[in-house]
């Protein structure tokens, strides 16, 4: 099941949750034939929405202006959209959301551009909106995002990484939105400085604990289920979490022979079973749950002293679903 699909988690924000689709339409609406097209590929599947919720139950837990808190929302996702049509094609992959992704029906070059008009987008509107203090936070969070997109390429094939080095990538490249959404929605709400940082921690950790789950489906997740590959991560020789615990658990000659196996370079059925079984017989996959559990706990114990609400009530759940989730 989707985040967004879950009753106790959409409530709050049911009628937000209709209009930002609407708002997001309106900025994907072009001229430009070709821009139109991607733009109606992207719309016809949708994602989790797990940004721009964090962005509405967080600005929900002051008093935003909905016209407001609905653009915040809409950019946020835009971003991460942007960001997803690069990442895509920089890892190869084809197939995002169940369908084919923009790479693989178009080519990188219109990938590339419809990213950074998306990203442009966001700004705009943004600026239109005179929401300038939040255009800055979103600005330094998508350079963090890029920052980490590009320590992670210095970080291939890299098997010695220390598990600190790991997290503190995941940290860039996924979680500095996620803190960055937060923060834009505590502003948004009105909440005053000490809450904003409390909210951007809060999204920070929630955003390391959604990538470790995302690294562990990676080995152990559903194609049918995510919409997206499996084995991604090591086909582009990125070492995550479930492997690298692996790696320091087993003797010298059993990496030896992983790695050996790696270096071959196309990985068949048989290779990935090796590995995925290596992997688990170090528990690998349990280590790196039981690693995103802390940052969830740690992100749940951000909000300790928010007046209970329903976006507060819903929050909690976010970041539960965000450990549990499949998809
Ligand atoms: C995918 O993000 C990129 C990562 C940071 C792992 P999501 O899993 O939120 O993607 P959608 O928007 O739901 O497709
Ligand atoms: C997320 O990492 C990268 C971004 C910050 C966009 P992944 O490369 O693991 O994301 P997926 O698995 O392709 O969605
Ligand atoms: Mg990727
Ligand atoms: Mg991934």
């Amino acid at each position: 099941m989707k985040i967004s699909d879950t009753t106790d988690i959409a409530a709050p924000i049911q009628t937000e949750l209709a209009l930002l689709e609407k708002e997001i339409e309106k900025i994907f609406s072009s001229p430009i034939s070709l821009v139109s097209d991607i733009s109606k590929h992207l719309l016809s599947a949708r994602g989790k929405r797990i940004r721009p919720i964090l962005v509405l139950l967080v600005s929900k837990m002051g008093k935003p202006e909905i016209e407001k808190s609905l653009k915040v929302a809409a950019a946020v996702e835009l971003i991460h959209t942007a960001t997803l049509l690069h990442d895509d094609s920089i890892d190869h992959n084809y197939l995002r959301r169940g369908l084919p992704t923009v790479n693989h029906l178009w080519d990188d070059k219109v990938s590339v551009i419809m990213g950074d008009y998306l990203f442009c987008s966001a700004f705009e509107l943004l600026h239109k909106a005179r929401l300038f203090e939040i255009a800055s936070v979103l600005s330094r969070g998508s350079r963090i995002v890029t920052k980490g997109e590009m320590l992670q390429m210095d970080q291939r094939g890299k098997y010695e990484m220390t598990e600190e080095q790991y997290i503190e990538m995941v940290k860039q490249k996924t979680a500095a939105l996620f803190a960055s959404a937060c923060q834009a929605g505590a502003i948004v709400g009105g909440l005053d400085e000490t809450r904003q940082e409390r909210l951007k921690s809060y999204g920070e950790n929630l955003g390391i604990a959604f990538q470790i789950i995302d690294d562990v489906l990676d080995y152990v997740g559903d194609t049918s289920v995510m919409g997206k590959p499996v084995g991604n991560d090591l086909r582009d020789n990125r070492i995550t979490l479930p492997l690298l615990v692996a790696f320091q658990r087993a003797s010298s000659q059993e990496v030896k022979s992983i790695i050996d196996l790696i270096a071959l370079g196309s990985i068949d059925a048989s290779a990935w079973q090796k590995i995925v079984s290596f992997i688990r017989k170090h528990g690998g996959i349990d280590y790196a749950i039981g690693v995103a559990h802390r940052f969830a706990l740690v992100a749940k114990t951000h909000l300790v002293g928010f007046e209970e609400s329903p976006s507060k009530q819903a929050l909690l759940l976010v970041t539960d679903q965000v450990v549990l989730r499949r998809q």
